[in-house]
């Protein structure tokens, strides 16, 4: 058992532990991961306790394999093992003998991504703590825990909003807000943001939210009800007829399919959004397009892979041209981790006002000149930068 255990966490590819046939009936099972905690791993074990409750405690590195070892058999009679290697079983007998069936591989190590430990970092909504919206859409249980399978949509949800607190100076210009999230999916950004501007800011918001899926927008119209969220509106339609009440202090996207972004970023330029936010999703339209014009381009757009990379880089370039030729100023973001999703670049615009026309026809000039260069024709451009 130590073997197999020290293994496991030497070479970082144990995913998750899990401690069954508690001797206690108080515990209903204990599971484990490897976490960081100022540069340190640490074994964290979270006990699931019959009441609901959960309790967690770290271990350091050097203490984890006592530590199980000083459990099982004595307080636990199972011990399963979850690597990226594959997986190892511990069963203790009646007479406490330990069994071990271990097929793990060990001809190779493909290292787990080990969690940096939340509490320690400052989020906007931390990390442990019960939010009613959250727990309403699934993603932490009525205790504040996170659920395992929805921590990336945690972080994502933090990292979101800490980008729209950076630039809360240019949203805020009294108290009574209008928002929008177009293709707003199951919402869960749509209800971090209302929080956000509601319950930790103290301000009034009138927030419409877009999306074509009538089952979702029925859902999280049902889920604000019951939350009392008041003003938060779900609206089921294309956001291509969707009618803008006033000139939005901040328009949120996140993960619009293709030309949905450009339609977003269309109708916020179109409705003179202060801020507008969006991290674009799948992009088609321009691999359609590209063609090859020259030795330059030749060269990158030759290997399939590397022309849809080199796409979506293009797209998104040219998303915040037309939006810098219209009065914003533009940052290309990084959204959450790389290795969570490749689709994590946020652009962020934040509205400054009219540039003088010679700057504005120098801009579309230089747009103009790469759309010819690859001979594309950007939908966003044909809405609205000419
Ligand atoms: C990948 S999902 C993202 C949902 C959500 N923003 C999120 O991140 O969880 C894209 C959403 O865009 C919606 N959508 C795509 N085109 C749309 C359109 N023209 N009008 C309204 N919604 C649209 C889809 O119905 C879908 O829910």
């Amino acid at each position: 058992m130590k073997n197999t255990l020290s293994y496991v966490i030497e070479n970082r590819i144990l995913k998750k532990l899990v401690l069954s046939k508690s001797v206690d009936k108080e515990i209903l099972r204990t599971t484990g991961r490897l976490i960081e905690i100022k540069g340190e791993i640490y074994l964290a074990l979270e006990s699931f306790m019959a009441d609901g409750k959960a309790i967690q405690k770290n271990y350091p590195e050097s203490e984890a394999v006592a530590k199980i070892t000083e459990l099982v058999p004595s307080a636990y009679k199972q011990v399963n093992i979850i690597t990226s290697q594959g997986d190892a079983e511990i069963k203790v007998s009646k007479k406490d003998k330990i069994t071990v069936i271990d097929k793990i591989k060990r001809e190779k190590t493909n290292k787990v991504q080990i969690e940096k430990n939340n509490r320690d970092k400052n989020y906007i909504i931390p990390d442990g703590e019960p939010v009613d919206f959250l727990i309403e859409l699934g993603v932490q249980d009525k205790n504040g825990r996170i659920f395992d399978k929805k921590r990336s949509k945690f972080r994502q949800i933090n990292r979101f909003l800490e980008l729209v607190s950076d630039v809360e100076a240019d949203i805020i210009k009294g108290n009574d807000l209008y928002i929008l999230d177009l293709c707003c999916g199951k919402s869960y950004l749509s209800f971090a943001i209302y929080y956000y501007f509601t319950k930790i800011k103290g301000l009034t918001i009138q927030m419409d939210c877009v999306d074509l899926k009538k089952d979702v927008i029925k859902y999280c119209g049902d889920v604000a009800e019951k939350l009392g969220y008041k003003g938060l509106n779900f609206v089921c339609g294309d956001i291509n007829d969707f009618k803008i009440k006033r000139a939005p202090d901040l328009t949120v996207s996140l993960h619009a399919c293709d030309i949905a972004t450009d339609i977003v970023l269309a109708k916020g330029i179109d409705s003179s959004s202060r801020v507008i936010m969006s991290t674009p999703c799948c992009h088609h339209e321009m691999m359609g397009q590209l063609k090859p014009k020259g030795e330059v381009t030749d060269v990158l757009l030759k290997h399939s892979i590397l022309k849809q990379k080199f796409a979506d880089s293009l797209t998104d370039a040219l998303r915040c041209k037309v939006l810098e030729i219209n009065g914003y100023e533009v940052n290309a973001l990084e959204l959450i981790d790389p290795e969570e999703t490749p689709k994590n670049v946020l652009i962020r615009a934040v509205k400054k006002g009219k540039m003088s026309s010679g700057d504005a026809e120098k801009l579309k000039a230089e747009y103009k000149e790469i759309c010819d260069m690859f001979g594309i024709n950007p939908y966003l451009w044909d809405a609205f930068a000419k």
